[in-house]
C-alpha cells in the first residue's frame, strides 16, 4: 500500500524508544541508495527534507560516512523518532535533526551550503504551491553543482502508470483537492525555473521514479 497524507495516515509501528518504522522504507531504501551511490559526493553536507521515521537518514549516513547529514521534518513525533534512530545507529555524521516546514520561507540553512538534498515521498502529499516552495528552497540551499535526489510517484505525460497509481492519487485528492501526483513534465519545468537540470530520472520499485536534479554552476 502506498503512503498516505501525513494528516490522515495511520499511526506507524513504534518501539519503546520512540523509533517509528515505515513499511515502505524496507522496500525502497536499497534501490534509493543504489542510485545515490552513482553520483553522491564522497563528503560534504547533505540535508534530507521530510525525513519521516528517520530510517532512511541512518542508512544514508552509514552508506556515506564522510557526508554530514541533517535530517528534517515538520512533525514533532517524527523528529523524536529520527533522534531515536540516530542514537540507536551509533553514527556520528549527523547534525541534530531540525524542524523544517517546506512551505515556510525561513529554512535554517545558508544559501549554497549543501552538496546534496534528498526528498522521498513528499511531493505527492503537498499542493502545487508548496511544491514550488520546495523547489525554491532546495535550489537555494544547494551549492552550484549540488544534487537533489527526489523520489516518489509521478504521472508521465499526464498518464498514470497503473490503476493502483490512479486510485492512490484519487484517494489523496479526496482527502485534499490541492494535493496528489505531479507530472514528470511539471517537475522538469519547476527544475528549470529554479536553475536545476534533470541529470537523470531512474525507474524505481512500485512505479516510483527518482529524479537526480543538478544545480547549475
Ligand atoms: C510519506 S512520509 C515520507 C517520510 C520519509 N521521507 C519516507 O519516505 O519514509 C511524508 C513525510 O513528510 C512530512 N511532511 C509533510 N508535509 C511537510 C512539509 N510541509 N514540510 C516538511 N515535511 C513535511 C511528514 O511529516 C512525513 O514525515
Amino acid at each position: 500500500m502506498r503512503q498516505t497524507h501525513t494528516g490522515t495516515q495511520k499511526p506507524l509501528p513504534s518501539r519503546p524508544d520512540q523509533r517509528l518504522s515505515s513499511p515502505s522504507t524496507a522496500r525502497n531504501i536499497e534501490p534509493i541508495v543504489a542510485v545515490m551511490r552513482q553520483t553522491m559526493p564522497a563528503d560534504g553536507e547533505a540535508v534530507e527534507l521530510a525525513s519521516g521515521t528517520g530510517e532512511h537518514c541512518v542508512r544514508f549516513a552509514a552508506e556515506f560516512p564522510s557526508v554530514t547529514w541533517t535530517p528534517t521534518d515538520v512533525d514533532a513525533q517524527r523528529l523524536d523518532s529520527i533522534r531515536a534512530w540516530i542514537k540507536g545507529s551509533g553514527l556520528s555524521n549527523f547534525n541534530p535533526p531540525m524542524a523544517l516546514n517546506a512551505e515556510q520561507p525561513d529554512w535554517p540553512f545558508a544559501h549554497s551550503s549543501m552538496d546534496a538534498a534528498v526528498v522521498v515521498n513528499l511531493l505527492h502529499l503537498v499542493s502545487q504551491d508548496v511544491a514550488v516552495k520546495l523547489f525554491a528552497g532546495v535550489a537555494n540551499v544547494l551549492r552550484p553543482g549540488g544534487q537533489w535526489f527526489l523520489y516518489g510517484p509521478f504521472t508521465r505525460g499526464g498518464e498514470f502508470v497503473s490503476e493502483g497509481d490512479r486510485a492512490f492519487h484519487q484517494q489523496l485528492v479526496s482527502q485534499d483537492p490541492a494535493i496528489g501526483y505531479k507530472d514528470t513534465a511539471t517537475v522538469t519545468n519547476w527544475a528549470s525555473t529554479h536553475g536545476l537540470t534533470v541529470a537523470a530520472c531512474h525507474n524505481m520499485p512500485a512505479n516510483n521514479l527518482m529524479f537526480v536534479l543538478k544545480k547549475a554552476g
